[in-house]
């Protein structure tokens, strides 16, 4: 992938995440709806950070048409991740996404862990276990926010660059790799609240809709805290996604805030345990 197939990467994968969301969705859940223009302008920009960085874990597939297929990965540190990955809805099944993964995968060889997100898409789960992948469930807590329940949080600060080091520490000690240049990223896109006290430390950042995006602490107390925080300064209508059976502590908060949970895709993993507590992000991991 070059910089200048951005665009059309990206429509390729708001087509298959639209089609795979209408495909897949829950009765009782919200309407599929297209990648709004500030999110594609998000997208965009941190898979163009993804091409910069990581230009060997980026690919694309063409044909004649066109793109057809995409994905994204990159290393940091010892971990190697896969961002985004997506074939055009009608050309999937036909033997595109497996190559793609086979090189994106092979920007990993010499990592001795491996983070992705998945979708419940039956062909990405196949291809990921095949990739000797272990698939832990996510769960996802929705609803309106009952604001009576959110305790006094104090604690809590605006986090600045120069909090990196901190929360690279964190991250190490998390999933054994820092953020490292995500966290410019990140603090460029999204709003970043630090938590550093003698008892413990941690960060959360709340993305362009107001939502927790990723959240590492060195212990349950402090990730609670700035989890409260998060809801706090969020929207009414609530939402904590990317939760894995390892991270109960978020249940306690998001039941208490009166949100209601479901199950939704997986964290996929390789030589590495579901990291705790933490709430990993879909595409920065
Ligand atoms: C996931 C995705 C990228 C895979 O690309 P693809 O071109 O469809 O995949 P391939 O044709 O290479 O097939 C992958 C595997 O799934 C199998 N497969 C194909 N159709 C299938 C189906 N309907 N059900 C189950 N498995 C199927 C293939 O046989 C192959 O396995 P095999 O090599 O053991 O035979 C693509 O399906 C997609 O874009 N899905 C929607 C978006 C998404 O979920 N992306 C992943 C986000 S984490």
């Amino acid at each position: 992938m070059t910089l200048a197939d951005v665009p059309e990467a990206e429509r390729i994968s708001d087509e298959g995440f639209f089609e795979l969301d209408s495909r897949t969705r829950r009765l009782d859940g919200p309407e599929p709806q297209r990648r709004s223009d500030p999110h594609r302008e998000v997208w965009m920009r941190r898979t163009r950070h993804f091409v910069e960085t990581d230009p060997g874990g980026c690919w694309v597939a063409e044909d004649e048409t066109g793109l057809v297929g995409m994905a994204t990965s990159y290393r940091r540190e010892t971990l190697w991740c896969l961002a985004t990955y997506a074939v055009l809805p009608g050309r999937q099944g036909q033997g595109i996404g497996k190559p793609l993964m086979a090189a994106a995968m092979s920007h990993g060889r010499g990592c001795t862990r491996a983070m992705l997100s998945a979708s419940s898409d039956t062909r990405a789960v196949r291809v990921y276990h095949q990739a000797g992948f272990q698939l832990h469930p996510q769960m996802y807590l929705t609803g309106t926010l009952d604001r009576s329940a959110i305790p006094t949080v104090d604690k809590v600060r605006e986090g600045t660059a120069s909090d990196f080091e901190l929360m690279d520490s964190l991250d190490r000690a998390a999933r054994g790799a820092g953020h490292g240049p995500d966290h410019e990223l990140m603090l460029s896109t999204w709003r970043l609240l630090v938590s550093d006290t003698s008892t413990g430390s941690g960060y959360a950042y709340l993305n362009e809709r107001g939502s927790l995006a990723l959240l590492a602490a060195s212990n349950r107390r402090t990730a609670t805290r700035l989890l409260w925080a998060a809801l706090a300064d969020g929207p009414d209508e609530a939402t904590i996604s990317h939760v894995t059976g390892a991270n109960q502590w978020v249940l306690d908060v998001g039941f208490a805030a009166r949100l209601a949970l479901h199950q939704e895709g997986y964290l996929a993993l390789r030589g590495m345990k579901p990291p705790s507590p933490y709430v990993h992000n879909g595409a920065l991991l």
